[in-house]
């Protein structure tokens, strides 16, 4: 018989559990239901709110009167809220020690970045509801290609803030079993051209304050409304460090703004880190990098950096 299977480094008090790992590590997806505590749902939707006004009542009352961004795209990049958004509850959510640690560990321990942070709003008749085609997130998450390898492996999250039902745009998702081929190319399948994984495909139902987690290699799909009401989401993706051809956005498009800066000073050295930020002990700082930084982020500790350096 063989031995139980054994988490690897579960991190104390984590909302994913060993169970969640086991189903991720043979399908390719977990849900992990109810994974934000009310405070943070209920500070989710607060900073839904002040981030993209009209939306999260919107959702409430479908029938209620439209933001002035129902029709026209968000002024950010791909159209998009991107981090860091007002408020904290969604940037902390953004660099949940949880999700840093599935991503770390799933990459084989290997230092992580967040390359994508933006908020995901939909309601029954907007341009985002539409049946998708089933398809992996490669295609703009690396201009590579995500080998079967741990090193090189990226981990995205969906935090869903309003219950999914299935009349309310679930995800879809395949498990990893109906697709065992060695090259995941093409990673874009319609019904008539591969109905095997429309077939065998799982609507992600769950209360507002879940998480899915799937993986580059795990194919999906946005499923379009059958009945009225909305979805208020947010991604979340964590690629390795190392690799640069990995991201779908810059962060630098976002430092510019008031919230940027805000993040950027108040919060630790490892978030900071998880961005991309350079790490304490990085060639790239010196007396000259350590000013020119402390002089854009005035009410950043530098002490950190500045320790890390050689004399
Ligand atoms: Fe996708």
């Amino acid at each position: 018989m063989p031995a139980p299977r054994r988490a690897k480094h579960l991190m104390t008090g984590s909302p994913i559990t060993s169970d969640h790992i086991a189903h991720y590590e043979q399908h390719g997806y977990a849900i992990v239901e109810s994974f934000c505590t009310t405070a943070e749902l209920d500070g989710a939707l607060a900073d839904f709110d002040a981030t993209i006004p009209g939306w999260v009542d919107l959702v409430k009352d479908p029938t209620g009167p439209k933001p002035d961004t129902w029709d026209r795209r968000f002024p950010g990049q791909r159209g998009m809220p991107h981090f860091p958004y007002k408020g904290d509850t969604l940037n902390n959510l953004t660099f949940h020690p949880a999700l840093r640690a599935f991503a770390t560990e799933r990459a084989g321990g290997a230092a992580m970045f967040c390359e994508q942070s933006h908020l995901s709003y939909k309601i029954k008749g907007y341009s985002g509801d539409h049946d998708q085609a089933m398809h992996l997130d490669y295609g703009n998450h690396t201009i590579a290609y995500p080998p079967n390898v741990p090193r090189y492996w990226q981990t995205a999250f969906l935090y869903y803030f309003t219950d999914v039902t299935e009349d309310l745009a679930p995800t879809a998702v395949c498990s990893w079993e109906y697709y065992p081929e060695r090259i995941l190319w093409p990673a874009h399948y319609t019904r008539e051209s591969r109905p095997s994984l429309y077939d065998n495909e799982v609507k992600v139902t769950c209360p507002a304050g879940s998480l899915l987690i799937y993986s580059m290699r795990t194919f999906h799909r946005g499923t379009a409304f059958k009945a009225m009401g909305g979805r208020l989401g947010m991604f979340v993706t964590y690629a390795p460090l190392e690799a640069r051809w990995m991201g779908i956005v810059g962060w630098s498009q976002e430092a510019p703004r008031q919230e940027f800066r805000n993040w950027m000073e108040r919060v630790s050295v490892a978030e900071r880190t998880a961005l991309g930020f350079p790490e304490p002990g990085n060639d790239y700082w010196t007396e000259e990098t350590l000013d020119g930084v402390a002089a854009r982020y005035p009410r950043m500790d530098m002490a950190p950096y500045r320790d890390g350096i050689e004399r």
